[in-house]
């Protein structure tokens, strides 16, 4: 069973582990830190009944108003098992009390499961980013509409 809870100051250092161990590219502990003071709310942990983390989201909120979904991670032991819809359904549902109404984020361009995982829940690429990260690689940004993110049910026609 995995637990989803808003981020405590006592996770930042497993979520920074986690980031660390499941994302491309190495971030200080200061940059988790960052997002959490920046927006309590918009920080949430995944973690199974022994308080070992399973994935987390670290949002923001950028100037002009949209939430940006900085960092997000599940474990690789607990991928595709839903944890990384339920910790977006939680940005989601923060966006909507809060009333934010638009989220944005940056993937690679080669991440393709990240960039199926984010079309499935209604997301759309709205600009191709050439030499975005330091090593030189592409990204794409992808948008979406707060009241339409979610798992998006394939329809028969
Ligand atoms: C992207 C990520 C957060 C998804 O988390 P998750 O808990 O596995 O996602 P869910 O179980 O909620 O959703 C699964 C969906 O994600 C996509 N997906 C995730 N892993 C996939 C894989 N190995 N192969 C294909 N699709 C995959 C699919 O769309 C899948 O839907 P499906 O099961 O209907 O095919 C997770 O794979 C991850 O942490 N990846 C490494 C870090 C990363 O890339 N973060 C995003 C940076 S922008």
């Amino acid at each position: 069973m995995i637990i989803i809870r808003r981020t405590e100051q006592r996770d930042l250092g497993k979520i920074h582990m986690l980031m660390n161990g499941n994302l491309d590219k190495y971030f200080e502990p200061s940059v988790i830190n960052f997002f959490f003071m920046q927006w309590p709310a918009g920080q949430f942990f995944a973690e199974d009944v022994f308080g070992r983390p399973a994935g987390a989201v670290c949002c923001s909120v950028l100037t002009g108003g949209r939430v940006s979904i900085s960092l997000l991670a599940v474990d690789a032991n607990h991928r595709r098992q839903g944890v990384g819809g339920r910790l977006l359904d939680n940005v989601r549902n923060t966006c909507l009390i809060q009333g934010y109404t638009t989220v944005q984020l940056e993937v690679r361009t080669t991440n393709f499961n990240a960039i199926s995982f984010y079309t499935k829940r209604g997301f759309v690429k709205s600009e191709y980013l050439p030499r975005y990260y330091d090593d030189g690689g592409d990204a794409f940004r992808m948008v979406c509409d707060v009241r339409s993110m979610g798992r998006i049910v394939e329809q028969r026609t």
